[in-house]
């Protein structure tokens, strides 16, 4: 897609309305992003016919407590979706590849958190601010499969892409300082049990990670590819040019470095651009401004700028730092730095957004 005709397009708008309530199934409700889909299906007040909650066979039977009403979790199997319109998976891609083509089959329109359908050709990948576009012709209950993009990747496309719009990005280098509810509840877990650990002087516990977590940093967890990014930097290269709509020599340069840092909530990223034409300081803040679900947090003579606290819990991806890099000619250089909630905008908020685009 162009930048001029992405900026044609606004989030929000969907197909006409078809189903009133929906009735809507979550798979992986116990998890970190399955809990936050029930948080914010009922901070929006997102019109649900009946209710199922889908998880391993480890938490069958379990109840869960949303708007005052108490909920048994089912394993999930390929039967859970029959009467079901729409289908928010968040267990994992290996029971997304397994569970949602039979969750589209039996004709609910699935949003999908993990990385098994991103790329594939025919299912949209989507954040709601960027190409809305992109849902046209999908209904609720009529099947079909819609991705979520990467957490780290959403993100950056919603501090990036109004700036894009304005002076077409030839050249992004980003690096990530990820927070620990990108891997999961029990990633958290860990971080939380291992501050306990040194603080009080014991040897740490690790399950998740091979390394120590609490009061260090490494390189991001994904697997190793060949050429030696890992995976979470190659999906930030590859969905971005899928969601802009880039191909061939129009895709923009793009090289990612991801580490994991012992933050409990929400990832920060620092942001170099290079432009096909000047983007001034001045002119990118009045972007940001208006951007949807963006907040600027810029203010120098404080030294005050987005931090992973300001992100946490909150629908808004921060940016600021916002400067012209000094280092390119010509004003077509800027640096930034944005914060946002991976559970929320990353995750479970960004397919909300997506099912209501449908609704
Ligand atoms: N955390 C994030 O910020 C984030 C962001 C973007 C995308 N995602 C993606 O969202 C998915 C879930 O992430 P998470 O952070 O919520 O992980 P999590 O906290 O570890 O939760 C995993 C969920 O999947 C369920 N599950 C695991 N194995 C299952 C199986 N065999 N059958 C049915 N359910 C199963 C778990 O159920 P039990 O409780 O029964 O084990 C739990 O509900 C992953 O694909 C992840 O990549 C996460």
């Amino acid at each position: 897609m162009s930048p001029t005709a992405e900026s044609s397009q606004q989030a929000g708008q969907g197909p006409k309305a078809r189903l009133s309530a929906p009735n809507v199934a979550i798979a992986g409700v116990t998890g970190a992003v399955g809990q936050e889909f029930l948080a914010l299906l009922a901070e929006r007040d997102f019109p649900i016919g009946e209710l199922r909650m889908l998880a391993s066979s480890r938490s069958a039977g379990k109840t869960i407590d949303f708007k005052g009403k108490t909920y048994t979790v089912e394993e999930l199997t390929e039967d859970s979706f029959k009467g079901v319109d729409l289908a928010l998976f968040s267990a994992g891609g290996a029971q997304s590849k397994r569970f949602a083509p039979a969750a589209s089959d039996a004709g609910a329109t699935v949003v999908d958190n993990s990385s098994a359908f991103r790329m594939a050709d025919g299912v949209p990948l989507v954040v709601p601010e960027v190409n809305p576009q992109a849902v046209k012709g999908i209904e609720l209950g009529k099947g079909g499969i819609i991705a979520n993009p990467n957490c780290s990747t959403i993100i950056m496309l919603m501090a990036v892409t109004p700036l894009h719009r304005a002076a077409n990005v030839k050249r992004m280098v980003v690096s990530t300082y990820q927070a620990a509810s990108g891997a999961g509840a029990a990633a958290m877990a860990e971080l939380e049990q291992q501050t306990r650990d040194v603080l009080a002087g014991d040897p740490v516990t690790q399950n998740v990670f091979n390394f120590q977590y609490a009061f260090n940093l490494f390189s991001h967890n994904s697997a190793m590819q060949d050429n030696g990014y890992n995976q979470e930097e190659m999906k930030m290269v590859h969905e971005t040019h899928k969601i802009w709509g880039q191909a061939g020599e129009q895709k923009s340069a793009i090289t990612a470095t991801c580490v994991r840092v012992p933050i409990m909530r929400a990832h920060a990223e620092s942001i170099n651009l290079t432009f096909g034409k000047p983007l001034s300081e001045s002119e990118a803040v009045a972007i940001l401004k208006d951007a949807p679900g963006v907040s600027l947090i810029d203010d120098r003579s404080d030294n005050r700028f987005p931090t992973p606290l300001d992100a946490s819990g909150k629908d808004d991806v921060f940016v600021g730092r916002v400067r012209q890099d000094i280092s390119q000619p010509d004003g077509v250089g800027l640096d930034l730095f944005c914060c946002g909630d991976q559970i929320r905008k990353g995750a479970a908020l960004n397919a909300i957004q997506i099912a209501e685009l449908l609704l």
